[in-house]
């Protein structure tokens, strides 16, 4: 799964409880800047993250000053219109992401900027370092976001809060992305990874046809109304009781022991 601007690793610490993928964004001298060679990497590893049954959390990250600083400018900036309508720039390969069915943290130091922030959006949820910085400043390009900026945070943070990021191209901190709802938590830079680790373990315990059902369901919120969405929980929720991991859950619970989910 590894490649050069996206490098994997394995990581078998849950006890018996499978495996949990690290992905690391790669291009150091360019602040991780989101090219298509590397979104084309990140494609390939997804794919062989959904198909093996023994991955059951990925992370993604960037580094310590980067998790990703945007879409490449250098690459976008020769392109014409009908440049990247007809390679579907964007929408082929970052979407991508998003469609993934297994979870995905995004652990995010420093920059989080423009396409770099719209890919941890993507993201089940976005723990933060303290040393993290969001923004949408593509207006001073002269563009707008265009992976999901406009719509994605404005679901996080509300109208207000969004327009001024993407009108001012300011950046937020950790603090501030906390407060207002953009990532769940924000943790020490000192031992970041390792607690982000801690959460993918958290995470991989769990039934995979239970997390895969939940990612569903909450990402069916953004998509329809209230009472289609609490109708499409309760069909899933009502099905959850053909599985061998709902008898096995509730009987752990009642017999006072750790559950063995078995993924059936
Ligand atoms: N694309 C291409 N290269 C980038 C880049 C990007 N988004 N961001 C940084 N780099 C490159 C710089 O050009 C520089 O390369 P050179 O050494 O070859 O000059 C290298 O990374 C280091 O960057 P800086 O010297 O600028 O580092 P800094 O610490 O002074 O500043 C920064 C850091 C504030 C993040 C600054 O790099 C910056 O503003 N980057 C651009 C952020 C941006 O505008 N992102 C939005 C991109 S558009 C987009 O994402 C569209 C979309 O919605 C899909």
């Amino acid at each position: 799964m590894a490649g050069k601007n996206v490098i994997t690793e394995t990581l078998d610490n849950t006890n018996g409880n499978g495996s949990i993928v690290l992905a690391t964004l790669n291009r150091p001298d360019a602040l991780n800047a989101l090219n298509d060679e590397l979104m084309d990497e990140l494609f390939t590893v997804l794919d062989g993250y959904e198909k093996d049954d023994d991955l059951r959390c990925l992370i993604l990250t960037g580094s310590d000053k980067a998790f990703a600083a945007g879409a490449d400018i250098k690459q976008m900036q020769p392109k014409s219109y009908m440049d990247v309508y007809k390679e579907d720039f964007i929408s082929r390969n970052w979407e991508r992401v998003a469609s993934c069915r297994k979870p995905i943290i995004a652990a995010v130091s420093g920059y989080a900027l423009g396409g770099g922030c719209e890919l941890a959006m993507m993201c089940d949820f976005i723990l933060a370092s303290e040393t993290a910085k969001f923004g949408q400043p593509e207006i001073n390009l002269g563009v707008m976001p265009g992976a999901g900026g406009s719509q994605r945070l404005t679901r996080f943070v509300g109208k207000s809060k969004a327009m001024e990021m993407c009108l001012t191209g300011r950046m937020m901190d950790a603090d501030e992305a906390e407060r207002v709802g953009l990532v769940s938590r924000v943790l020490k830079k000192e031992n970041f990874l390792a607690e982000v680790v801690e959460v993918a373990i958290t995470v991989a315990k769990k039934s995979l046809i239970a997390t895969m059902m939940t990612k569903e369901c909450i990402n069916r919120a953004y998509e329809t109304t209230l009472s289609e969405g609490i109708r499409f929980e309760r069909r899933l929720f009502h099905s959850m009781f053909s599985t061998a991991d709902k008898t096995e859950g509730m009987a752990a619970f009642i017999e006072k022991r750790d559950p063995d989910f078995t993924d059936e």
